[in-house]
């Protein structure tokens, strides 16, 4: 598992470069105020709000939020309310500091009780828990009857191929989700946010990082993922608790 201390220091080195937040919202075409940490462009994020629908009043809880600008954007679009949870406890304070309802927690374990919120969203973060099932098991018990699950993420093409990094190669949400009580299940591949992604990453490394670690760290994680780009394919998976829940 990547820890909370790594995710710590890079969003502490996130802070000292808004050059790097530039490229990102400028190449995958997000509003001027969304702090991203992830590759979910803007029209990406329309299709995950599209399917949230959600009603003024109901609850959002944006898991793995790092700085909490997707659900707040989600939210604010729907005048419901938003609770973002993050383990790296550096996000959550950069996240608090535009105020909202930010708190540390586990993907796994989040602190909400259950059927508690209306919609559950969880941007390129899956793939950091070590138990997929136990996160897809956390979502469902948070969520209320009727509640939507959106998740964006990466899968391996070929999941023997032992070139793409095992975390992404173990997510399989086509079998995880009704696993988990989940209906309405469907895993879509999304090759049209490719080209914003890796828009990202080119500009990214053609740019002078001199001086700045958040844009070189961001040079060293375009390496890794050129280096296997076509092997993941981009994923949106959307998924429903029933209405009612039969009694077991
Ligand atoms: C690529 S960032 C995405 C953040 C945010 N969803 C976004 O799209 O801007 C991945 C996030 O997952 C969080 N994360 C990773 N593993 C986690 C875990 N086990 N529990 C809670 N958060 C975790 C990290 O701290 C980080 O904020």
């Amino acid at each position: 598992m990547t820890s909370a201390e790594h995710f710590d220091r890079w969003y502490a080195e996130m802070t000292s470069s808004p050059a790097a937040d530039d490229l990102v919202r400028r190449t995958l075409e997000l509003p001027p105020d969304l702090e991203s940490t992830s590759l979910l462009s803007g029209p990406g994020l329309d299709e995950v709000a599209a399917f949230l629908a959600l009603r003024p009043g109901e609850v959002l809880l944006d898991l793995a939020c790092g700085r909490g600008g997707y659900g707040r954007e989600v939210a604010r679009r729907a005048s419901c309310s938003v609770i973002g949870v993050d383990f790296s406890a550096v996000a959550v304070s950069q996240a608090l500091s535009r105020g909202g309802d930010f708190r540390v927690g586990t993907l796994e374990a989040c602190g909400l009780p259950d059927a508690s919120v209306d919609a559950v969203m969880v941007v390129d973060a899956l793939q950091f828990a070590d138990s997929k099932p136990a996160v897809v098991g956390e979502c469902r018990r948070v969520l209320r009857p009727g509640g939507r699950l959106a998740v964006t993420c990466w899968e391996a093409v070929d999941p023997a191929d032992e070139t793409v990094p095992r975390q992404f190669r173990d997510l399989d949400l086509a079998r995880r989700l009704p696993e988990a009580g989940f209906v309405d299940v469907s895993v879509a591949d999304r090759p049209e946010w490719r080209v914003s992604e890796r828009r990202m990453w080119e500009e990214a490394l053609a740019t002078d990082a001199a001086g700045d670690p958040a844009m070189v760290s961001m040079q060293e994680e375009a390496r890794r993922v050129l280096a296997v780009f076509e092997r993941r394919r981009r994923v949106l998976a959307t998924a429903s608790v029933p209405e009612t829940v039969r009694p077991a």
